[in-house]
């Protein structure tokens, strides 16, 4: 059967993208930021998963408000990088999984979650983000991607619970794919951000840190609160921290936390990052 290697946390916030495309990654202000990603990096060249199931929410870019999925699976080829603005970017394709993505979406819809199926989709800084944080700037992606989709963008957002129970899926699907693969978990989005109203710049570098610290080993403080609770303490988008639930879900109940990271403030938000394995494995 398919195997977890490991679930890994990290913020997907897209000046982070701009910096690496403008070659800022060693300026004073970026490299302490970068540099916390190397021993990440370093874990997923050694493990090198065959998969990299990717959990993060689209900001108005491959669905527009008009029409906003509360979950999406992607099931496509693969999956052309969005132009968010900023020119086309150097990054390659990202090559799918369908195979995966289909006995995922099966197995989600056997237990009661429906997502909307997406044949075609192109992803914008949510996925591209993480990837080049985890992978670096290969010419070929050395892993095939499952991107997992969530509302986050606009109220009602589903639930902490919701997406823990949804991490609990992704374990089953995972374990009943009848394969040799390896899996890699990456929730993305966070961490405590506000990018619009009264609040706008607020970030919570101390909640972050406790987030980081505590996702490993205390995840149910995490699932046990309300959205609203999200909003509050890590700012209407830091609510994106929701997404990491998935990823915890997914894992056992015992993990350790190989590697972590936190800088704040990485343009106007707390970033950071996490590495788990599961503790038996
Ligand atoms: C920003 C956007 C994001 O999607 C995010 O997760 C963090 C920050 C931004 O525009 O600064
Ligand atoms: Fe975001």
């Amino acid at each position: 059967m398919a195997k977890i290697i490991g679930g890994l946390g990290t913020s997907h916030v897209p000046s982070i993208a701009v910096a690496i495309d403008k070659g800022l990654a060693d300026t004073a202000d970026w490299k302490p930021f970068f540099d916390g990603y190397i021993p990440a990096r370093a874990w997923m060249a050694d493990k090198k998963p065959d998969i990299a199931v990717v959990i993060f929410n689209d900001h108005g870019n491959a669905f527009f408000l008009d029409q906003v999925p509360t979950l999406a699976v992607g099931v496509a080829d693969s999956y052309r990088p969005i132009d968010e603005g900023w020119g086309p970017r150097a990054v390659p394709d990202f090559p799918g999984a369908p195979e995966f993505s289909w006995h995922l979406v099966d197995t989600m819809v056997e237990n009661h979650f429906d997502p909307l199926v997406c044949r075609e989709l192109e992803v914008d800084h949510g996925m591209q983000v993480p990837m080049e944080l985890f992978f670096g700037r290969p010419e070929a992606w050395p892993a095939r991607v499952v991107p997992i989709l969530v509302n986050t963008i606009q109220f009602p957002i589903p639930t902490p619970q919701r997406m823990w129970d949804l991490g609990l899926v992704l374990r089953k699907a995972i374990a009943s794919w009848d394969t040799e693969e390896t899996v890699a978990i990456l929730g993305t989005g966070g961490l405590s951000h506000q990018l619009q109203g009264s609040r706008a710049g607020f970030i919570n570098p101390e909640a972050d840190r406790a987030w980081i610290a505590e996702i490993g080993d205390n995840p149910e403080k995490y699932r046990n609160m309300t959205r609203e609770d999200y909003v509050e303490v890590f700012g209407s988008e830091g609510a994106e921290l929701i997404m990491w639930l998935v990823m915890r879900g997914a894992m056992d109940e015992k993990v350790h936390t190989v590697h972590s990271h936190y800088y704040s403030p990485a343009s106007m938000t707390g970033a950071g990052m996490v590495v788990l394995e599961n503790s038996e494995a």
